[in-house]
This record gives structure tokens, sequence and C-alpha cells, in this order.
């Protein structure tokens, strides 16, 4: 067994080099700071990629999500369902419609969306279901489209994963990419938003951007947003987009390293990935049952950190949140959601990681659960 690093290991870095670093000099040097050419031409290449009539480029993950809400009509009154193992902004944006998110508890296995319990909270007043494809695993996509209202699919995990044969970005009504700066596309902030609708893509398109259109001075046809991704970011992405490929085996290989690091230690599971589907090996994250690994996961994060290897923790349950709490003090427990949050723990996986440091980080996993255990 190696010994202790000798320097941090990142959770997850980015993977930028040279070539995204002339990207951005390149842009600043032709005068086109803000959206233009290159942010066009991403959503150029990035439409049969995704295999969806429509790719938008917009300034954040968050942003997709709003827009894509609004652009189907949510607003005050209505009710979106939605995971409670996700980011914030998942819940938020649906706040910032003016709309109330209805938290459904996830299934064990992936702690995405359980779809057996989704038809219970579907009613009247339900505009949109909001599944978010946890870590890379796709949600259960058919199961949730089979219901009725539209399917905004969280994506910002997964644009490189294939649901049944199906690419992501091609099967919901809309799905929604991030390409903040750890996710497997970064371009330090920016979104995507892909959907074959004519309609939805219409309205995100007049939304995105308030600018001078038209005849005349200039008018304003619907109250837009500033959610437009200026080109300096499309350089970077347009190069990330170059690299996807390659970075998308190196991370695969990661998981294989964690996958067999973890295997014989006891009470340290990683979330299932199902064979039917592609993952995009975003994030790999294990559950800690503390009654046989020894420790909490919080102790275990701390005792990582000592070995010099940081993680992180994906996700803590948004209706315990303190907004979401004090907002909906009916909310009722979600058993599975709340055990996962407390269990859930994200080990390094990065592009900008030899296999080596990978080595590294699985063997203080493997001496601090012998240390727990012992
Ligand atoms: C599951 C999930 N949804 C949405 C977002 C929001 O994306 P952004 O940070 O680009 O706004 C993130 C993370 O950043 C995320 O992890």
């Amino acid at each position: 067994m190696r010994t202790r690093r000798s320097t941090r290991l990142g959770f997850q870095p980015p993977a930028i080099g040279e070539e995204e670093i002339e990207a951005v000099a390149e842009t600043m040097r032709s005068g086109w700071l803000t959206s233009g050419p290159r942010a066009a031409l991403l959503e150029e290449r990035l439409g049969p990629y995704l295999e969806a009539k429509h790719v938008l480029a917009v300034s954040s993950g968050t942003a997709a999500l709003h827009l894509a809400l609004v652009a189907l009509g949510v607003g005050p009154g209505d009710e979106v369902v939605t995971s409670p193992i996700t980011w914030p902004a998942t819940a938020n944006v649906i706040e910032h419609c003016g709309a109330t998110p209805v938290f459904c508890d996830v299934r064990e296995s992936d702690l995405t969306i359980d779809p057996d319990l989704v038809p219970a909270l579907v009613g009247e007043r339900t505009k949109a279901i909001l599944p978010v494809d946890l870590a890379g695993q796709p949600a259960d996509l058919d199961a949730l489209l089979a219901l009725g209202p539209p399917v905004v699919e969280d994506a910002a995990h997964a644009l490189e994963a294939r649901y049944r044969g199906r690419k992501v970005g091609s099967i919901a009504d809309v799905t929604c990419f991030s390409l903040y700066a750890t996710k497997n596309l970064a371009a330090g902030e920016g979104g995507l938003l892909a959907t074959s609708r004519d309609d939805t893509a219409d309205a995100v398109r007049a939304m995105r951007l308030t600018r001078r259109a038209g005849g005349g001075l200039y008018d304003q046809v619907v109250p837009g947003f500033k959610a437009n991704l200026p080109d300096v970011l499309a350089a970077i992405a347009l190069v990330q987009l170059d690299k996807l490929a390659v970075h998308g085996e190196i991370r695969a290989r990661q998981f294989a390293l964690w996958d067999e690091g973890v295997a014989d230690l006891e009470g340290i599971t990683p979330l299932a990935r199902d064979p039917r589907d592609e993952h995009a090996h975003h994030l790999y994250v294990v559950r800690v049952d503390p009654g046989r690994a020894g420790a909490t996961r919080d102790e275990y994060v701390a005792a990582l950190e000592e070995e010099l290897v940081a993680t992180s923790v994906h996700f803590l349950p948004v209706h315990t949140l303190t907004w979401f709490r004090s907002r909906y003090p009916e909310q009722p427990a979600l058993r599975v959601a709340e055990r996962a949050g407390r269990e859930v723990l994200s080990l390094p996986v990065s592009p900008a990681h030899a296999d080596v440091d990978v080595l590294d980080a699985v063997d203080a996993l493997r001496r601090v659960h012998a240390r727990f255990t012992g």
C-alpha cells in the first residue's frame, strides 16, 4: 500500500490546458466579448451531439432550468415535482417562478427520483416534473414521461449519458446542462438547454437576452432576462468539447479504479449504475453506512482530509435546508433521501488527476477504513 500523500489532492479540479488559454486570448483579440460567433458555433456543434433539434447556450445551468420552466408557463399556484437529492438551484428556480416544489423521495439504488412514488404527487396543479440525473446516472425518464406533465431534466451531471440507448438531451421535453467549473464540459460558468420543441426554443431564445432587435429603435415583446453565454466562455467550452471523449475515458478509468478499490470495503457502497444506460461518470459517490463502516460519513471526510484527500457531498436533501424547511413546515419526512444525505460521500475524480493520484486516494480510503473497522 502507498504512503500518505505529501500534497493535497483536489476533489474535482478542472482540466484546463494551453489550448483553452489560447482560445480565450484569441476571442479577446477578436473583440467579441459577449455572445457572438463562438456561442453560436457551440450550439451548432452540440445539436447533433445531443441529438436535439435546438440547443441554446445560456449563462448557467440554473438559468437553463429557470428559462425552461418559464417557457413551459410555470407560474404562481403551479407545482413542480422534483428530487430532494440535488443542488438547491433545481428547487430555487421553481420558487423563482412563484410555483411550489413538491419533493418526491428517491430510489435507494441510485438516489434518482423514485418513479413509483411520483404518480401520487402528480395532480391538477402539476405543471412539470423535474428529475435529476444524479452523478451521471439518468433518472427513469420513460416512467416519468408516461405520467403526462412535461419533463424538464436536470442533466447538469449527465452531458455524455445515454438512457436505454437514447442520448440524454433528446428524450425529455427540455434537458438542461451546466458548464460550471467542475462539470464534464467546464467553461467556468455557463449552461445549455436542449429541446426538440419549437415553442419552447422560441420562448427561451426571446427571453435569454434583452437586446435591440427588429425595426425602429428597439422593442420589447416579452420581459427578457440576461442569461446569454459570452463568447469568452463559449471559446473555453469549444476546446473542452474537443477533449470531451478523451476526458470521458479518463474519468471512466478512474471510476473503475474506485470500483475495484471499494469492492471489499464493508459498509462503503457506490451508487448503482444501470447497465442498460451509459453513465456520464461525473461523480463517484459512495454511501458510508456507519454501522458497518465503523464511522460516520463526516468522520470519513475528516480522516481523508488528514490524508490530504479532498472529498465532497452530493447532496444534502434540499427540503431540509433552512429556506425550504421554514417555507414548507408541513413537508413530510423523505426517509430514503434523508438517510442518504447523511451517508453520501463523493471521492476525487478528474481528468486533471493522474491515475496514480486516484490510486493514492483509494489507498487513503482503505487505510482510513481499516482504522475505523479494526
Ligand atoms: C444537479 C445540479 N443542478 C443544477 C446545477 C446548477 O448549475 P449551475 O451551477 O451551472 O447554475 C448544478 C451545479 O452546479 C447541479 O449540480
